[in-house]
């Protein structure tokens, strides 16, 4: 049987091992993370989901403070449409990250960015504009456009001078999403230069609605694959969702996929940004333990696993701080629902919401794990200590796993004394 490491993908004239670690925001797939698939010769991804909070906690800067103290005599109020970001700290923030993960690049791979579109924050052309070109400006080798996808995304930077050089890529879950953003971004004549497929089992928001299991990645990456070759338009797909093994990788790319794109195996690497104790909840949870719900006040379904401390909490919305849901009205679906149960039980000092969450604050901190649907299969791929305690992984380890393994086989790591 052959190894992924037998194929090669082919992105502009670059040479790459067929490996793509997917984004995991919030700083799931940390720039560590990412220099290691870059230095192994595949792509990883930072992402800039809540790119503020990232470079406070990241590089010390106070930009959540700074907005925190200019909206302040608006935390009371229900109407969140006053608080806007700042453009220009917001271009310094991605700038500063995407700077920090490029200078340290080393190997021959290369670093995307993640940017889901469904972050709306309060403004969501102006905002996503500074996003992409301040991610341009810095270096990034690529930006992988994703979740909420805006049909208009490609002409927001058009004029930008590296709008025909930088790697731009989409994440898609259905024939028909593709195809529309074809159509609306044929003018430009720029085609994406990847299509991520990103299926039912994937981590984070789906693409899908509660139907999910109905739906089979690779009956949707067949399908488009035939509707390109009709089309006569030769963009490399990369199936992403519920690829565990080298071997699963193998049967994509014997379908004619160009690369995979993997994430819940490096989320319990030691390079991956959740808290180890979190990591350790991740190597834990059964499949039982996960769930499909509808909590995210963006609207897509998102996969967790079912004990996250942030799901039920209902703490005041963070807005102020973060507001990166905020739709083009200030509204987000959690201060509805905050609202209502501060409605129903007047005077109660703890209230619950359990239809929504307050997704930025409980994602900054590490309160909803999110994880892809094979998560439960994580604890077969380590070693376990004598405390009952999970040995973490090298990003290298997993990467070199998927690159060579064969036979569905997954290599164990090398044991490690408990530090
Ligand atoms: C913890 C976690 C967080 C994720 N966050 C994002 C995200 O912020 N943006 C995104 O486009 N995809 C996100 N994803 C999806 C991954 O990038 C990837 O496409 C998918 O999970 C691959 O499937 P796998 O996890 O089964 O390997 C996330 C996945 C995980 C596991």
């Amino acid at each position: 049987m052959k190894r992924l490491d037998d194929f090669r993908l082919r992105l502009g004239g670059d040479e790459l091992v067929p490996i793509m670690i997917g984004g995991m925001g919030v700083d799931i797939s940390s720039s560590d993370l990412a220099l290691e698939a870059a230095r192994l010769g595949g792509v990883g991804h930072i992402s800039d989901a809540m790119i503020k909070t990232v470079t406070d906690r990241r590089y010390k800067t106070k930009y959540v403070k700074a907005k925190q103290a200019q909206y302040k005599y608006n935390v009371d109020n229900v109407d969140k449409s006053d608080v806007k970001f700042d453009l220009g700290h917001l271009a310094e923030a991605t700038k500063l990250h995407v700077e920090h993960s490029m200078s340290r690049k080393q190997g021959s791979g290369q670093i995307f960015i993640n940017c889901m579109e469904k972050l709306t924050m309060n403004a969501p052309k102006e905002t996503l504009k500074v996003r992409l070109s301040a991610a341009l400006d810095a270096g990034i080798d690529g930006i992988t456009l994703a979740a909420g996808l805006h049909l208009g995304s490609f002409a927001l930077i058009e004029d930008h001078p590296r709008f025909r050089h930088a790697k731009l890529g989409i994440i898609v879950s259905s024939l028909r999403a593709l195809q529309l953003f074809l159509k609306k971004s044929a003018r430009l004549n720029r085609l994406p230069d990847y299509v991520v497929v990103e299926g039912p089992l994937a981590g984070g928001h789906l693409g899908f609605g509660m139907d999910w299991a109905k739906y089979d990645l690779a009956t949707i990456v067949a399908e488009i694959a035939a509707w390109l070759k009709a089309e006569q338009l030769d963009i490399p797909l990369i199936p992403a969702g519920g690829i565990f093994t080298g071997s699963d990788a193998v049967r994509f790319m014997e379908m004619g996929a160009s690369a995979v794109q993997v994430a819940t195996r490096f989320t319990v690497t030691k390079e991956c940004g959740l808290p180890d104790d979190v990591k350790q909840e991740y190597f834990k949870a059964d499949e039982d333990d996960i769930e499909v719900n509808e909590i995210s006040p963006t609207g897509y379904p998102m996969r967790m696993i079912k004990s996250s401390p942030g799901i039920g909490d209902g703490i005041r919305p963070n807005c102020e701080a973060y507001g990166y849901l905020l739709d083009a009205n200030g509204k987000c679906a959690y201060i509805d629902a905050y609202n209502r149960e501060l409605l129903a039980h007047p005077g109660e000092r703890k209230i619950q919401v359990w239809d929504k969450t307050c997704l930025c604050t409980h994602m900054r901190n590490f309160a909803i794990w999110t994880c892809g649907q094979l998560t439960w299969r994580l604890k077969d791929t380590t070693l376990r200590h004598d405390d009952g305690s999970f040995q973490l992984l090298s990003a290298q380890h997993v990467f070199e796993d998927y690159q060579f393994s064969v036979d569905d086989k997954v290599n164990l790591p090398v044991a490690e004394a408990l530090a």
